[in-house]
């Protein structure tokens, strides 16, 4: 395989990197403690195509490729993490459902104005109790009348309390577990549709996580995502790709983190010299640096995986990425605190936020234990 980036991929990673370094980075420490959505980063990555990364131009995307979506993701997420998975869930999870399963009206009138960021979209499948057992939903879909009427609640769902847009999963037939999922398109101002409890969390926290709740929601017929009794397959098809965003969003949390403690370790005096002169701490950023790019060569694979669209080789690629890339960028905000030892436990330097930020990917779209099973089952496919 070639890990040669092309022109247009080095330009857009200068380009990400720049926002991301000029306009995210002296904004992000703010952001996280304020947990106010960043409209303006949206805003300009909107501007820069970002919204609609690998859609095509008929649809106002900007018609990239998905490396490209990887590097975009780790520059971003370099320079704020909560914009990494703003990002992320809205391309991946959001986008890419209607794209692949939406009617031509749909995509025009809705995916048009997702792509270029004007409207922000979620997704979701989680619900109280269906976490890791996705196929375990229990908000229901009744067609009435030539409507879908809606009831049931889904949570921890990113972007919640920003989108114009939700795709989510319901039961359509009772008692045949997975196949009796649909996947169904909500606008935001349904009635019946809201916003229910919004989450403080322990990282990422300018993003929106949050409860929706339907109430007898009614929805047009036509806003059915698929057939039928497909929706859970839609939903495995979403994360299956939709784990390189977060892969890739790990990957720039870490790098972030090894910017900084390599620049701490050259500038911070003990027992007379630079920090950075003594092994133990050389050993660490050598560590940090080595497994860093081992995960960025994953992700790159993942998402080279998925240009070719070869379904059963992205699903186990983008699950291995974001197995490795999370439980990495553990690791490496972990040794970055201790680089910067007292100080770095404190909120004056960032690296405690990318402790923060980094152990979410251990567990949205999918706990590390679940990318395990996805990585087993497809070996044992193979
Ligand atoms: N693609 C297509 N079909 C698939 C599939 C896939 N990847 N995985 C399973 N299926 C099919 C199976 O072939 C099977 O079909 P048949 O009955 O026709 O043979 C059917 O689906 C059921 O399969 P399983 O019995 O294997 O399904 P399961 O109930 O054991 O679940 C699972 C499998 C992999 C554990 C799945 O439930 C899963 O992925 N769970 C994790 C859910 C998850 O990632 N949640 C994250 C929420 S999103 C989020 O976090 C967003 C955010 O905030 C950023």
């Amino acid at each position: 395989m070639d890990f040669q980036l092309t022109e247009e991929q080095l330009m857009l990673r200068d380009t990400c990197r720049q926002l991301a370094e000029n306009d995210l980075k002296p904004k992000a420490a703010e952001y996280d403690r304020t947990h106010e959505f960043p409209w303006e980063h949206v805003k300009k990555l909107g501007e820069l195509g970002i919204m609609g990364i690998v859609y095509p131009e008929e649809y106002n995307g900007a018609g990239m490729d998905y490396v490209s979506y990887a590097i975009a993701v780790e520059e971003i997420s370099r320079g704020c993490a909560s914009t990494g998975v703003i990002v992320s869930a809205h391309n991946s999870l959001c986008l890419s459902p209607i794209y692949y399963f939406g009617s031509e009206d749909i995509k025009k009138r809705i995916l048009s104005r997702l792509t270029t960021g004007e409207w922000i979209g979620c997704f979701g499948i989680t619900e109280p109790n269906a976490g890791s057992d996705a196929a375990g939903t229990t908000a229901t879909a009744e067609l009435k009348n030539g409507k879908w009427v809606l009831n049931g609640t889904k949570n921890f769902i990113t972007n919640g309390g920003v989108a114009s847009v939700a795709v989510v999963t319901a039961v359509t037939q009772k008692g045949i577990g997975s196949k009796g999922l649909s996947f169904f398109l909500i606008e935001k101002g349904t009635p019946g549709f809201s916003v229910g409890k919004v989450e403080d969390k322990l990282g990422i926290c300018a993003s929106s996580t949050t409860e929706l709740v339907f109430d007898n929601c009614e929805i047009p017929e036509g806003n059915i995502l698929g057939k039928q009794g497909d929706g859970f397959k839609i939903a495995m098809h979403t994360l299956d790709g939709g784990r390189v965003g977060i892969a890739a969003q790990a990957l720039g949390i870490a790098q972030a983190a090894l910017d900084e403690a390599l620049a701490y370790a050259k500038e911070r005096k003990q027992f007379g010299k630079s920090i950075s002169s003594f092994q133990a701490i050389q050993w660490m950023l050598a560590d940090m640096a080595t497994e860093i790019e081992a995960a960025r060569l994953l992700v790159y694979q993942a998402a080279n995986y998925m240009n070719t669209g070869d379904r059963q080789r992205y699903s186990k690629y983008c699950a291995m990425a974001k197995l490795f890339a999370s439980e990495m960028s553990h690791r490496v905000t972990h040794k970055a605190i201790q680089i910067f030892g007292g100080y770095g436990y404190c909120r004056e330097y960032p690296v405690e936020r990318f402790y923060r930020d980094a152990r979410i990917t251990e567990i949205y779209e999918g706990t590390s234990e679940i990318q395990r099973l996805v990585i087993a089952n497809n070996l044992l496919k193979d």
